[in-house]
């Protein structure tokens, strides 16, 4: 701590503003029903507090700005290409980089190539669900291996991202080596809560891959915020800079699926950087035939830029202090008024068990949806479901997602939540349970449609 005070405040001042249409509660009730109760399918000017994601929504500082307007748009071997080039080399110590339009297209690139070469499993802590679907789509089979203590909803292990070593010893021996694809460990584990993985599990997971000759990837969309964690609860790191332990982490690895849309502050974008030539020379061929030229890969020279600047700003201490605390303060003021949170607080989002908090919904009328549906009619927040409407029966828990976008919101905002959940607490009840009446066979929550059950 470096000040004489206790409070942690937004460290930026408020240069532009976004104006907030404040809607009613029977207005949003007739945008959700327009929308057949699927909160992806609302305008967002429908919309008061937007928490369905913190991807791609960040504020920009006037340094991004900046970079910006400096963005060189030229078709090959721009100089923003090289600033991004050269931050994400600092940042891995990867030689090979390959931009891409945001984090799926890293996985598509990844998993072709890995797929084409016969790779039947992969193995991660938990795979986000584009990540599941790019392995899926292709053929091969995606399987999470979340730690024993990440059952626990509510225990207050400070590493519930990890990986299930053991399982995943015995997962591999199963299938046998030849046939898996690769370890991917997600930072933080997003769909399991924006848990973080201990360096310990990451350094272990990476010693097992190299013994059995198994390609390790991390997906690093959230590596600073992992960091943060890493820094602060385990032993051995508090010397080190959130930059110089994701360093640390990513000389473990063969190389890094990233979206710039998360800690990197980017609107859109992303990346693959890998260790290999010979790989990285596959991928580079499906690039160029499926993004985009390898020194823009489907972005704008002002969109690198960005990315660039948003890299270095992302492990900024007095930042991650500041973001991580915002996260905590908003989990345990739900926590306070009896909303089942998942416990400690993560990264980027706070995680409530629906199931828990609306028994009386079983799982297959989706709890999850029904509590987002009430926070929108109720409060004009939008969140996101992480259960049974998005990974169908794969689904471990029934939870509710309130993403925070970097930088957009100040404490008001939380507070504001805060309030509508005291007031769902009282009619929580007679909240319904929903079935779908329409869905694609990939990623189907994007687009469902729902209908409440009377009853
Ligand atoms: N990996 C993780 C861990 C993610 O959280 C996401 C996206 C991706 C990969 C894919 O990246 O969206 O740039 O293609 N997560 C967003 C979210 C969509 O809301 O959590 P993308």
């Amino acid at each position: 701590m470096k000040g004489q005070f206790k409070t942690i405040f937004e460290p930026f001042k408020i240069k532009v503003v976004e104006p907030i249409r404040i809607t009613s509660r029977s207005e949003r009730q007739r945008y959700l029903q327009q929308a057949h109760y699927n909160l992806f399918l609302l305008s967002s000017d429908q919309v008061i507090i937007d928490l369905l994601t913190d991807s791609g929504t960040s504020a920009q500082s006037e340094a991004q700005w900046a970079g910006i307007m400096q963005g060189d748009e030229s078709y090959a071997g721009s100089t923003s290409w090289k600033h991004f080039y050269e931050t994400v080399k600092d940042l891995t110590g990867y030689p090979y980089v390959l931009p891409v339009h945001q984090g799926r297209g890293a996985e598509s690139v990844l998993f072709e190539v890995l797929c084409r070469k016969g790779a039947k499993y992969f193995f991660s802590n938990t795979h986000f669900d584009t990540t599941r679907a790019n392995i899926e789509y292709r053929g091969a089979t995606a399987i999470d291996l979340p730690c024993e203590e990440s059952q626990d909803l509510f225990s207050d292990a400070p590493f519930k991202g990890n990986i299930h070593l053991q399982e995943l010893k015995k997962q591999v021996e199963k299938v046998g080596v030849d046939n898996v694809g690769a370890v991917i460990l997600t930072l933080t584990n997003n769909s399991g809560g924006g848990q973080p993985v201990s360096f310990q599990n990451i350094q272990e997971t990476a010693q097992f891959c190299k013994e059995k000759g198994i390609r390790f990837f991390i997906d690093a969309c959230r590596i600073a915020e992992n960091c943060y964690f890493i820094h602060t609860r385990e032993e051995g790191f508090s010397h080190l800079s959130c930059w110089e332990i994701a360093q640390k982490i990513f000389s473990l690895a063969d190389g890094c699926l990233v979206s710039a849309k998360k800690d990197f502050f980017g609107n859109i974008g992303g990346f693959l950087a890998l260790k290999d030539e010979a790989l990285a020379q596959e991928c580079m061929q499906y690039l160029i035939i499926t993004e985009g030229f390898l020194t823009y890969g489907g972005l704008a020279g002002r969109d690198l830029e960005a990315i660039a600047v948003g890299i270095r700003e992302a492990f900024d201490m007095d930042y991650l202090r500041y973001r991580i605390r915002a996260l905590q303060y908003f989990n345990e003021k739900l926590r306070a008024i009896g909303i089942p949170v998942v416990y400690p607080p993560g990264g980027h989002a706070v995680y409530i068990d629906a199931q828990k908090y609306l028994p009386h919904i079983p799982k297959e009328h989706f709890p999850g949806q029904s509590l987002c549906c009430a926070l929108y009619i109720e409060g004009g927040i939008r969140a996101v479901e992480i259960g049974s409407v998005m990974f169908g029966k794969n689904a471990k828990h029934e939870l509710v997602r309130l993403a925070f976008p970097r930088r957009a919101y100040t404490q008001a905002h939380v507070d504001y939540v805060i309030e509508v959940f005291s007031h769902i607490n009282a009619i929580k009840e007679q909240l319904p349970g929903y079935r779908i009446v329409y869905q694609m066979p990939f990623l189907r929550h994007f687009t469902a449609h729902f209908e409440p059950i009377k009853g």
